[in-house]
Formats: C-alpha cells, sequence, structure tokens
C-alpha cells in the first residue's frame, strides 16, 4: 500500500481493517461507553416532554460540529436566530442551524431506511443548502489552507469515490461480529479517509456517528452531545485520524471513540438531570408569580428553548397576546426571565436554563481502562 501526504489515496482499503481490532483493553473501553450510553438513554427517557432535549442539544451538538470546521458562532446566537428569522442572522449561524435539520432529517431517514450513500449526499446538501455531488473534480485536501501543504489527500475520481462509499454503506449493513460503537469508530474514520464531498465531509461523518448508534438502538434520540468532546481534543482528532492513514494506527482511534462516547454520554447525563431539577424549582417560582397559577403548558414551552416569543406562547398556551404577554412580563418582574430586544422584536430568556445548556460539566475522569 503506498501513501503520502499529498497524493490521492486511491489505494485506501476498504473496512474492515485486516487486523482485530477488539484487543481486550477495547473490549474493556466498549463495555464501560456501552454502560454509559445506555444511561443516558435512559435518562433521556425520563423526561416527560422530549422536545426540551431535542431542540436544545441538536442545536449545543450544532454549534460545536460547525465551529470544528472554523464556523463559529455562540450559543446566544444560535438560540436567537432561532427564534427570530431576522434578516441580520450572520451566514455562519444559518449553517450552523441547517446542521441541527440536517441531524434531525438524518434520524427519520435511517428510522426508515437503511443508511447509505443517498443519505449521506442528502445530509451534505442540507448543510451546505445546495445539491451536493460526489467530488469529480481533483484538489481537495486536508492540510494548511494558505501554504496548501498537504497532510493528507483523499482518493480522487467519482467513479472511484462511489466504489468505496458503497463498499463503506455495504461494511456498516454486513453481519460483522464487531461491537457497534467499534463499527461507528472504524466508519467515521473510513467516511472521513474517502472524504466524497468538496466541503462537509467532517459534518456528515459527525452526524452520521449519531445515526449508526440510533440505528443500531444504541440510542433513541439525538442527544448524544459528541462534537463537544470532539473539539475539545481537536488537535488529537486530527493526528489519530491521520494515525490510522500512516501507521495503521486503529487502535488508538477506536479508544479516542469510545472515550469520546463514554464521556459525553455521563456529561450529557448531568446535563439532563440538572435540567429536571431546574425545572421542577421553575414549576414552584411560576406558580408563585402568576396569579392563579400559570397554564400548564408554559413552563414546557420556556424549556423548549431558552429564547422564548411571546407568539411561541400564544401558538403554545393557546392563549391572546395581552395574556401571553402579562405572563411573560410577570415572570420577568419576579426575575424569573430576562427580557431582551433583539431588532424590533422581544425575547425572553430563561437564563438559568440557557446557562445550565451552555457551562461545561466538569470533564468525567478518565476511564481507569485508559492508564
Ligand atoms: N488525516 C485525515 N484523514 C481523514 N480525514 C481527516 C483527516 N484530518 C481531518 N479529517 C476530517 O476532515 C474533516 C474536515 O473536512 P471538511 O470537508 O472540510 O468538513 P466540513 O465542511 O464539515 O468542514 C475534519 O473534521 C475531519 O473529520
Ligand atoms: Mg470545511
Amino acid at each position: 500500500m503506498t501513501w503520502a501526504p499529498d497524493s490521492p489515496f486511491n489505494d485506501l482499503p476498504d473496512l474492515p481493517p485486516p487486523t482485530d481490532v477488539e484487543s481486550k483493553r477495547i473490549l474493556k473501553q466498549v463495555a464501560e461507553a456501552r454502560a454509559a450510553l445506555a444511561s443516558l438513554d435512559q435518562a433521556a427517557r425520563r423526561i416527560p416532554n422530549p422536545r426540551v432535549l431535542l431542540n436544545s442539544i441538536p442545536l449545543l451538538e450544532a454549534q460545536a460540529s460547525s465551529e470544528i470546521e472554523n464556523i463559529v458562532t455562540t450559543a446566544d446566537e444560535l438560540f436567537t436566530a432561532d427564534q427570530l428569522d431576522e434578516e441580520s442572522t450572520r451566514p455562519e449561524a444559518k449553517e450552523a442551524l441547517r446542521y441541527r435539520v440536517a441531524l434531525l432529517d438524518g434520524v427519520r431517514s435511517v428510522r426508515e431506511r437503511p443508511l447509505s450513500t443517498g443519505t449521506l449526499i442528502s445530509i451534505c446538501s442540507t448543510l451546505q443548502a445546495r445539491d451536493m455531488r460526489v467530488r469529480d473534480l481533483p484538489g481537495t485536501f486536508i492540510g494548511n489552507p494558505v501554504t496548501r501543504e498537504a497532510t493528507y489527500t483523499p482518493p480522487e475520481g467519482q467513479r472511484l469515490l462511489m466504489e468505496r462509499l458503497d463498499s463503506w454503506s455495504r461494511f456498516i449493513h454486513s453481519n460483522t461480529s464487531l461491537d457497534p460503537l467499534v463499527l461507528m469508530a472504524l466508519a467515521h474514520y473510513q467516511f472521513e479517509a474517502i472524504h466524497p464531498f468538496s466541503d462537509g465531509n467532517g459534518r456528515t461523518g459527525r452526524i452520521v456517528n449519531i445515526l449508526l448508534l440510533i440505528d443500531r438502538g444504541l440510542l433513541s434520540e439525538p442527544i448524544l452531545y459528541l462534537s463537544r468532546y470532539i473539539i475539545q481534543n481537536k488537535s488529537e482528532y486530527y493526528r489519530l485520524l491521520l494515525a490510522v492513514t500512516a501507521e495503521s494506527a486503529w487502535e488508538d482511534w477506536v479508544t479516542f471513540m469510545l472515550e469520546g462516547i463514554r464521556q459525553t454520554a455521563l456529561s450529557t447525563i448531568e446535563k439532563i438531570d440538572d435540567i429536571q431539577a431546574l425545572h421542577r424549582e421553575m414549576q414552584a417560582e411560576l406558580r408563585a408569580a402568576l396569579p392563579g397559577g400559570a397554564n400548564a403548558d408554559l413552563l414546557d414551552v420556556l424549556f423548549e428553548q431558552p429564547f422564548c416569543r411571546i407568539t411561541t406562547v400564544m401558538d403554545r398556551c393557546s392563549v391572546s397576546r395581552p395574556t401571553a404577554t402579562k405572563w411573560l412580563k410577570l415572570l420577568a418582574d419576579a426575575q424569573i426571565l430576562v427580557p431582551l430586544k433583539v431588532g424590533k422584536s422581544l425575547i425572553f430568556v430563561n437564563r438559568k436554563f440557557f446557562s445550565l445548556l451552555t457551562r461545561s460539566e466538569r470533564a468525567p475522569e478518565p476511564a481507569p481502562t485508559l492508564f
């Protein structure tokens, strides 16, 4: 096998790797990551209103995954853009919002039909807001865009890329005895190494990670915030992807991904527990602040997105504008919500929920098997 950083890696081997990647150490790590993921799935099922997690966690994932590709937005910019369709919304925020659309569309898609090359194309097209095709032009590389020095050059030729992708999807649906988490790690490397699109490969690949977990029944909703771990360890992520190509360092790569799943599952559980505690706390606060108690849906609305519009309350609680406005203003007077003027619109921020969503949890201790 020949490989050089600056020539297209047309000899990229198909999966699975020739050596057994499931060493004893990897299997121990698999067990820990699977346990953490199972607890996350249970924690998510305990939340009575699934929209609470389904709006916000995919948006956080979108922000982190886009930031890995230097599409930088902040959570408050994104949550604002999500509520207000303003002309002033920056293209980066629009792009990150599309990531959540692509993720949720992808989830619907894997529930209906097997993940295929078509799914990949449609995810990437949603991300880029244009019809993406598998590359037919040379010139795509990973490296320094200024000096044009390449660290890795993916295969070239549309036919060859299509063949590699077909083989990729055969592998993920094959009757392999590999653990699904190991399979996910292998498939992620392989997809990135094929790098079938001129742009959007990183994000498409990270969406597919989540879809594979859903497909295998390990997660019922896309609420694993895995890109948080990847952005925190971005240089390691790049280094290890390259080391698979250059040195067949599969075990280090799989270890990295398994640890990511374990850590992210644990920190997402912590977030869910905190959200539930805050929900209970605010239930009492709302009761005290609103005469006659609040409409039962109001609390849910305030936890479906941290930035709330008057019209959302009108729609979701079936009340008039004066009533919705009165409720929100009373909650602002009681300092439960913070009013915020954005352009001509007024939104009300559930600040405690927002800071809970965006704060970084204490990173869980590294798994004992790593040392
Ligand atoms: N050495 C490498 N081999 C294969 N893939 C890599 C390597 N280094 C980085 N990558 C992947 O390439 C992605 C960037 O590709 P790109 O198409 O620009 O994605 P996006 O548009 O989502 O920005 C990274 O996020 C990573 O997943
Ligand atoms: Mg890019």
